[in-house]
């Protein structure tokens, strides 16, 4: 099923049908299936902030699809040297079959899809990681189940903002615990309310977790917030996802990696059963393929 969409810039630019396809997809092309489409496509990935699972997952991914992906650092190409993203777009989209981006402004990957004349992928911006969430999604159907109640603890940017909007579409119960000063933008809580989910965000992590069957967490230190890290170390006391927290539950723990263990997780908390880590991390390749085929790939 082709998408709707031109680009996929957050997670609520598919429908939910589309969703639940995509997820279905990913899990048949996890089981082995392949497609034909991207043979000799190419992608291209600017990344202004560095990365493991998403420049690894893309460009395994496009490989494992007869495709090819060029990574595209800030020192690489000329708009990291004062050419504008605009024209960037523009030349790009004359060359390769789809775009993905990791950049720090939302904005500028709104720009880049307007310009560019193929496919534009978030891949992570200071609001959103909708890749991320397509994994997420993918992990949890797998491992729970899609009647999970998923407590976010921690910060209320980009990972969790598109997590709580996909929850929704997929019809995940979803809990948020944020400080005071570090909550997700209101309009994320609109967003999740037109797919049925009502968020009431506390600053409460016990009373998030009680009752979760997944708790989810992300850095306290986002890429780009280093000078900001002695104060966001103090707002997120009390925040951190360990055993006190997840005493008395049987809860999972979800964390998109990479994890600063003993600031937002305990290392003996990452290490155990409950971590469902490494298959988010997995996850991300399968659940890309999907979308990849999906936006690029022609009927
Ligand atoms: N989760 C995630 O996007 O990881 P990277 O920063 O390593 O790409
Ligand atoms: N919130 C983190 C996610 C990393 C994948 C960051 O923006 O650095």
């Amino acid at each position: 099923m082709p998408l709707a969409t031109d680009d996929f810039l957050d997670i609520d630019d598919v429908t939910p049908a589309e969703l639940d396809a995509l997820l279905d997809r990913a899990a048949a092309m996890k089981a082995g299936e392949t497609d034909p489409r991207l043979a000799d496509a190419t992608l291209g990935m600017i990344f202004e902030k560095p990365s493991t699972r998403t420049r690894v997952s893309f460009e395994t991914g496009m490989t494992r699809l007869g495709g090819h992906a060029m990574f595209l650092g800030p020192d690489d190409i000329q708009l990291g040297h004062g050419e504008p993203l605009k024209d960037t777009a523009r030349v790009l989209g004359r060359y390769v079959d789809g775009v993905m981006a990791r950049l720090f402004d939302h904005e500028d990957v709104e720009v880049l899809a307007e310009y560019a004349d193929c496919p534009v992928i978030n891949g992570l911006t200071d609001e959103a990681h909708p890749c991320q969430t397509l994994a997420d999604l993918l992990t949890i159907r797998e491992t729970v189940s899609e009647d999970a109640t998923v407590a976010w603890v921690g910060d209320g940017n980009n990972v969790g903002q598109s997590f709580v909007v996909g929850a929704a579409m997929a019809g995940i119960d979803v809990e948020v615990a944020t400080p005071a000063d570090y909550g997700m933008n209101p309009s994320v809580f609109d967003r999740a309310a037109e797919f049925g989910l009502d968020v009431e965000p506390t600053t409460d992590p016990e009373a998030a977790v009680e009752g979760a069957d997944v708790v989810y967490t992300d850095v306290w230190i986002s890429m780009g917030q280093e000078d900001v890290r002695d104060e966001k170390l103090a707002a997120f006391d009390g925040f951190q996802v360990n055993s006190d927290l997840l005493a008395g539950t049987d809860a999972k723990v979800m964390h998109c990696l990479p994890a600063h263990r003993g600031e937002e997780v305990t290392d003996d908390v990452l290490e155990s059963d409950r971590a469902l880590v490494w298959d988010q991390a997995e996850n991300r390749m399968h659940a890309q393929n999907a979308l990849l085929v999906e936006l690029l790939g022609e009927e």
